[in-house]
């Protein structure tokens, strides 16, 4: 049968006419495809500079802005090199930064003291932040404890050596408050604790900071992509997360979180690491009712850049597919160390 219908085999006559019969009304995706203004116009996702989120870290001490080895491109800014690149991202069109502080290692203790001081290297940072750019691009701040605490946990420690949930959510209050005082419009609650979503509202909320929002870390998986922030922010880490970061392994049960968290008062929820975990993505950005931020982490940073240094891949179109990968799984808003190059290459 099959040989039969080969060029020049004995059925080819009626097999021709059969397939060109077929074609006449064929379904034909490629007419959609064919130009680059067809193929804009009928683009389902958008890419565009107010949907990314930069995030910066400012450094305890530093006249110089200090490259992180593990990210190339990437900075512990000075107070000053904060200041101008922010003011560059801001020009850009980003969205939003979010802060992260890098303490020196001398100041760190075993409860985090700099993260609430109103003088710590975060709030001085995000201080500077609101006066250069506040208005134009909306202020983020890390709401944990990890770049503060010398045992480098995002809580603090109980007499067994585990992290002590509910003592933890004390310090995050005392810490989102110290960083609303210093203008942070949106708190990026990082730390799996449970509760603290809850918690930290309910203090905000006392002490009158009823507009200061929470980015909620609904969906914080521990990660081996983590890696390259470790660095970047200093971090004293020994052992893992396990305890509170969610279990790679499940799915389920970051509905649970999101749910939680939107119970607790949520204005927008976040997934993060992103690339591995696009199908979390998708189910939260199909529940939530609440704006859905992914956080496109270090790791996934330094695996497209050394490919692409090593000349494996293109850069520019790995790293904008990466991000139209994670806008398509759900992802309203994006947090990527390529915020403000990806707003150049896109306005
Ligand atoms: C911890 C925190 C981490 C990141 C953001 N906040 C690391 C961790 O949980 O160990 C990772 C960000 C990145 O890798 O880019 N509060």
């Amino acid at each position: 049968m099959i040989r039969a219908n080969r060029p020049g085999g004995a059925w080819e006559p009626g097999f021709r006419a059969a397939y060109r019969a077929f074609m006449t009304g064929m379904d034909r995706p490629r007419r959609l495809r064919r130009t680059p203004a067809m193929r804009r116009l009928v683009a389902e996702t958008t890419l565009e500079p107010r949907q990314l989120v930069l995030p910066m870290f400012v450094a305890d001490g530093l006249a110089e802005p200090r490259e992180i080895s593990s990210m190339p491109g990437v900075y512990q800014h000075s107070m000053d090199s904060l200041r101008k690149a922010a003011a560059e991202a801001v020009g850009a069109g980003v969205g939003g930064l979010m802060l992260f502080g890098v303490p020196r290692p001398e100041d760190k203790d075993a409860v985090g003291s700099q993260a609430s001081a109103p003088d710590g290297i975060l709030n001085r940072g995000l201080r500077a932040l609101t006066e250069e750019v506040g208005g134009d691009t909306v202020v983020m701040a890390d709401t944990c404890l990890d770049e503060f605490t010398d045992h480098g946990h995002c809580g603090v420690l109980a007499g067994d050596g585990s992290v002590d949930n509910d003592a933890t959510l004390d310090r995050y209050v005392e810490m989102a408050l110290a960083q609303a005082e210093a203008g942070a419009e949106l708190l990026g609650t990082s730390g799996m604790m449970d509760g603290q979503v809850g918690a930290i509202r309910a203090g905000l909320d006392a002490a009158g900071h009823i507009d200061t929002g929470i980015l909620a870390y609904a969906a914080k998986y521990a990660s081996a992509f983590y890696g390259p922030f470790r660095e970047a922010v200093g971090s004293s880490l020994q052992g893992d997360r396990r305890t509170y970061q969610q279990d790679a392994a499940n799915r389920r049960e970051s509905l649970r979180e999101l749910e939680l968290d939107l119970a607790e008062g949520a204005d927008i929820v976040m997934v993060k690491p992103a690339m591995s975990y696009l199908d979390i993505l998708r189910d939260v950005a199909d529940h939530s009712p609440v704006p859905v931020a992914a956080y496109q982490i270090s790791g996934e940073y330094a695996m497209i850049t050394a490919a692409a240094e090593r000349g494996w891949i293109d850069r520019r179109g790995a790293i904008l597919e990466s991000l139209l990968g994670i806008r398509r799984a759900g992802a309203d808003i994006v947090l990527t160390y390529w915020a403000t190059e990806a707003a150049h290459w896109l306005s």
